[in-house]
């Protein structure tokens, strides 16, 4: 599996990516530059970029935010970002390179004349250098101002300059995409009027990450998948997203967001598309788009009350995590007592297409449990019980498919063998592959990737207008469901565990049971 691996990575070296397109002079713009993403990832993934050459040569920052900043504040305030974030060292020609080109601009974000008075200093610049730009606009501001600023760049014909030229400018919408359906899209209708598609990057950071853009290549550049992926040899696929930290100092925006909203209709629901998916007639962005879509509409709603409720909701109560005892989310930082948002929700759903009838997805995502793990779990149907099987020595496990996200990168494929010796014993074995000591540690960050994308107007990686509506479309009712329940329902589990029992619940009498966090070795 890891020679398997090794061949298929240096075959689809990076004729289908962006390195090696010749990107146009640029000016990146961010909305809410002096926010904590642009602190933590974005100014490290553009000054990484800028390291190995991947940024045109002729390439300019300009951090947009409404406290009045100088261009010298906004320099010092990205090299600190830098020295506390960057995967790698900051080195004087890089950034000497990268600080020449650093401006700060204030305004507000309703403000029509702030965005006139932006659009002077992009055509400035173009008037400088001597050629036209492209402008990237990055909206990394609190969700409450999307509409305003993607209004005033519209108004003021920045979306618009350049269109229909290799410089037309882009747009990178951060998420959480909406809070419903409807706020989705409404959101989507103002992109509409004031965008073409063409020129919108709604943004999933897991999009980025390593392996789960090597899914792809997983199931569709080898032969031995494909035949079996489907209901006829998989019993059931899980995906897990599971975080240790609790909300820290993000309780303000947490509160309001909760598990579903902040993860699952997102980064979960779009690993569930990549690995249901069928496979796409090409490469380019609408195809393996179009699939993610069909994929989404297949799945059936999902059953709220009654006999077997297919979804759970639960809130962190105080624990220990790591060996240190830590509190319950009511009792963290700007959370009301009352509150009822679930920082858990785990569900069941099923896919009403050819391929995957009956066959369930589980899916469970959360905050304080028991390690950060994202994985993906394909659990294949066992084999008849005719050889092996009747005796408990000669114990047949299922064949599982484990696809590791993070940490640890990798894929583990696990077989039933015989254990050496004399007398016929069974015991599942792996093979494993491991992204680290196949490839080294030095890979790029998921945000290197996606900006270098929109640079390159690469939609490829990135959530089309109708994708996030129809994931959000089976999601509202859930939302609309919990509130109307308060609290009631509400499940609760210990800091530092794998969730409450109510999720074990999901998979009862199917045979499964949850299989991250399992020692399986
Ligand atoms: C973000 C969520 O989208 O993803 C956070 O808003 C979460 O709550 C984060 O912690 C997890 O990302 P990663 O890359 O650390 O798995």
């Amino acid at each position: 599996l890891k020679i398997y691996l090794k061949m298929i990575n240096t075959s689809t070296s990076d004729s289908k990516t962006s390195l090696n397109r010749k990107t146009p002079p640029t000016i990146i713009i961010i909305f809410g530059a002096s926010g904590d993403l642009t602190a933590r990832k974005l100014a490290p993934a553009i000054f990484n970029l800028s390291k190995d050459n991947l940024l045109p040569k002729k390439c300019f920052l300009i951090g947009y935010g409404r406290s009045a900043m100088s261009d010298d504040s906004f320099k010092n305030e990205i090299k600190e970002a830098l020295k506390a974030h960057s995967r790698r060292k900051i080195e004087a020609s890089t950034w000497n390179n990268l600080e020449k080109n650093l401006i700060f601009h204030a305004g507000a974000y309703d403000d029509l004349n702030s965005f006139v008075t932006l659009e002077n200093k992009i055509t400035k610049i173009e008037k400088q250098i001597d050629c036209k730009v492209q402008c990237l606009f990055y909206v990394s501001t609190p969700p409450g101002v999307f509409m305003p600023i993607l209004e005033n760049l519209g108004e003021s014909g920045l979306a618009k300059r350049h269109r229909g030229t290799e410089t037309a400018s882009k747009v990178i919408i951060e998420k959480p995409f909406g809070r419903d359906l409807q706020s989705a899209h409404e959101l989507n209708q103002v992109i509409n009027r004031r965008f073409d598609e063409s020129q919108v990057f709604r943004i999933d950071h897991y999009l980025g990450k390593e392996t789960v853009q090597s899914l792809l290549v997983q199931r569709f550049a080898n032969s031995i998948f494909e035949p079996v992926w489907n209901r006829n040899y998989v019993s059931s696929v899980q995906i897990t997203v599971s975080e240790d930290i609790g909300v820290g100092n993000r309780g303000g925006y947490y509160d309001k967001s909760g598990a579903l909203r902040d993860m699952i209709q997102n980064h979960v629901m779009q690993l569930l598309a990549l690995t249901a998916m069928e496979p796409p007639s090409s490469l380019d962005p609408e195809s393996i788009r179009d699939e993610k879509v069909k994929a989404l509409k297949a799945l059936k709603p999902l059953a709220l009350e009654g006999e077997s409720p297919e979804v759970v909701r639960a809130s962190y109560a105080a624990g220990l995590v790591g060996g240190s005892p830590t509190k319950a989310y009511i009792d963290e930082e700007g959370i009301p007592q009352d509150s009822s948002t679930e920082t858990y929700a785990a569900m069941r759903l099923y896919l009403d297409n050819w391929r995957w009838k009956g066959v369930p997805f589980y899916l469970r995502s959360g905050k304080r449990l028991a390690m950060k793990a994202s994985e993906i779990v394909v659990q294949f149907t066992r084999p008849p019980a005719i050889l092996f099987g009747q005796d408990s020595r000669l114990k047949v496990s299922p064949n599982l498919l484990v696809i590791r996200i993070q940490p640890n990168e990798g894929v583990t494929l696990y077989l039933n063998s015989k254990t050496p010796g004399l007398e016929t014993k069974l015991q599942p074995i792996k093979l494993a592959f491991g992204y680290e000591t196949t490839f080294g540690s030095d890979t790029p960050e998921a945000y290197e990737r996606l900006i270098l994308d929109a640079l390159n107007g690469d939609g490829t990686l990135f959530i089309r207008g109708d994708e996030a509506e129809m994931s959000w479309g089976l999601l509202s009712p859930v939302l609309d469901y919990w509130s109307s329940q308060g609290r009631q329902g509400l499940e609760s589990y210990a800091s530092g565990t794998w969730g409450p029992l109510a999720a074990d619940k999901l998979l009862l009498g199917s045979g499964h049971e949850w299989i991250t966090g399992r020692n399986y070795d």
